[in-house]
């Protein structure tokens, strides 16, 4: 491997070791939940579905799809710095969600172990398919001379509580939305082979079928708790965690667009196909899913990327502080009545979609 890619504007924590990204309503959260809850979940109604999912996770399809072959083995120096700076920046937000992933499976494991052995089971099979997520992004971050120290991130990133059943809702969409993610960039380099400036893209096709599993693991969990889809409260917790994955979604690609584009993807496109397709996989889990083919969803979503982008251009300008607080509160009021209007705006009914399969 060359060494002599120079290297990129990053903060560093030390030689090599980058600066995380600052902590912001939108980077990839870390989780803590009630692990005693988690243990006495009661699993019967989903019981098969489980135990066929622990036989593919052991089945271990991708255990020898995560190593670095003779392609890594390459200089990088041709990609500009541009490019290199925002792919960097793609990698570490990927890296740091695939280790959150690992740091709470991991937990939720050892926690279990001896009291609820499947769910035990399951958990670390899935932190053992992230841990590989997490490093392969790591070491793919070292081709450019830098690298997340994640002994440093376990450390020091705060820890949001989340209840089991929020833990369930947030962790689908996540899987699910990685999933898409990781499909819809490895098909389109698949049909623009010209664009693929890094072989870590190639690697998507097996790498996004581990979050596919994942998905329908949180889906069985889901499906086995009935609170979480047959009640009014159930259907009003899928619609906000829909609306908050899919705001994120959209705001982190929208302000990340130089990314997208050096691979030669639109990034409007590239987010209404991820949220589309992350929609209709949700439909087959959540009692209720968002009607995200009304103009008005993407409409308001993306006025309220624009105003994110002011935002970070007031937070980053020499104003007073009172002259920032000002600027910023009515763009922070407009996102809010905006997201407010999506999430009261009429749902499309799931269980009905689905009649009386379960
Ligand atoms: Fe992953
Ligand atoms: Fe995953």
């Amino acid at each position: 491997m060359t060494t002599t890619v120079p290297q990129p504007q990053i903060d560093e924590l030390k030689p090599g070791v980058k600066v995380p990204a600052k902590e912001t309503i939108l980077t990839p959260r870390f989780y803590v939940t009630d692990f005693d809850k988690v243990a006495a979940m009661d699993l019967s109604l989903q019981e098969e579905e489980i135990d066929a999912m622990i036989g593919e996770m052991q089945a271990d399809y991708n255990r020898y799809h995560f190593v670095r072959d003779e392609e890594f083995e390459q200089s990088w120096e041709h990609i500009d710095e541009q490019t290199r700076l925002a792919f960097v920046d793609f990698l570490e937000r990927s890296c740091t969600s695939e280790f959150s992933g690992f740091l709470l499976f991991k937990e939720l494991s050892r926690k279990l172990k001896g009291r609820n052995p499947r769910l035990a089971e399951i958990f670390a099979l899935m932190a053992r398919d992230e841990a590989r997520h997490a490093g392969f992004l790591n070491k793919a971050m070292s081709d450019f001379n830098i690298r997340l120290d994640l002994g440093y991130l376990t450390r020091n990133r705060s820890y949001t509580f989340f209840k089991p059943e929020w833990i369930i809702y947030a962790v689908y969409l996540s899987e699910k939305i990685g999933y898409w993610r990781y499909i819809t960039i490895f098909r389109h380099l698949e049909q623009n082979p010209d664009r693929q400036f890094y072989p870590l893209f190639k690697r998507f096709e097996s790498w996004c079928q581990d979050e596919n599993r994942h998905g329908d693991i949180f889906k069985a969990l889901l499906r086995s708790q009935p609170k979480m889809w047959k009640s009014w409260q159930g259907r009003l917790w899928s619609r906000f965690f829909l609306l908050t994955v899919f705001a994120t979604h959209s705001l982190t690609v929208l302000e990340r667009a130089d990314f997208y584009r050096s691979l030669g993807l639109d990034p409007y496109e590239f987010d209404k196909t991820v949220i589309r397709n992350t929609n209709a996989s949700a439909a087959r889990a959540f009692p209720e899913v968002l009607d995200v083919e009304r103009p008005e969803f993407f409409e308001r979503m993306y006025r309220c990327a624009e105003r994110n982008e002011q935002l970070a251009a007031i937070s980053a300008s020499n104003d007073s502080k009172l002259a920032k607080f000002l600027k910023k509160a009515p763009l922070l009021l407009g996102t809010m009545a905006d997201l407010t209007r999506l999430y009261f705006m009429r749902p499309i009914d799931a269980e009905a979609l689905r009649g009386e399969v379960y």
